[in-house]
């Protein structure tokens, strides 16, 4: 085996919060669509299915490191929110929690001089600034629009997808 077990169990621990990750993000996809905000519901699909990605990534390298894949029990995700600004304060918060997970895995890379482990989780560090980035800002928007004004953050987020307007993207 090309990694250490102490790796390999802090790996499959965070294929359990990718995967974790991904559930909870297909949770507020569906309360997004039962609010009838269909960009937002369709946000977090794509960031469930981009969780899905990450918990695959490690996978593979478990895989590829000859080490044993072993996928932890997933907690229920939180279903049933107050708001759209508290369904996005988790997933900032969840971000944030991820990237803190993350900086502790290439902590033990480090100190065990695992310079394989260390290059393979370079790519996780530097994505967790872009998804705490475009979380944060989504939260911002959230706050700005308030909940009377999400059809704007809808028309946004139409555009960015889309690239038409919400009208549009509905049709
Ligand atoms: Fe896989 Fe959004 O962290």
């Amino acid at each position: 085996m090309m990694i250490s077990k102490e790796t390999v169990s802090a790996l499959n621990a965070q294929v359990g919060h990718e995967f974790g990750a991904s559930m909870q993000y297909v949770a507020i996809s569906s309360y997004f669509s039962q609010e009838g905000l269909p960009e937002l519901a369709h946000h977090f699909q794509l960031q469930a299915d981009e969780e899905r990605a990450h918990a695959m990534k490690i996978v593979q390298y478990i895989v590829d490191a000859d080490g044993s894949l072993q996928i932890p029990s997933i907690p229920s995700p939180r279903a049933g929110f107050k708001s759209a600004e508290e369904a996005v304060q988790l997933s900032l918060d969840w971000e944030l929690k991820v990237t803190q997970q993350i900086n502790d895995l290439m902590d033990l890379a480090i100190k065990q001089n695992e310079h394989l482990t260390r290059n393979f989780l370079e790519w996780f560090v530097t994505e967790q600034l872009e998804e705490v980035s475009s979380m944060d800002m989504l939260l911002r928007m959230i706050r700005r629009a308030g909940e009377s004004g999400l059809m704007f953050v809808e028309s946004h987020l139409a555009r960015k997808i889309h690239g038409g307007t919400a009208e549009t993207a509905a049709s």
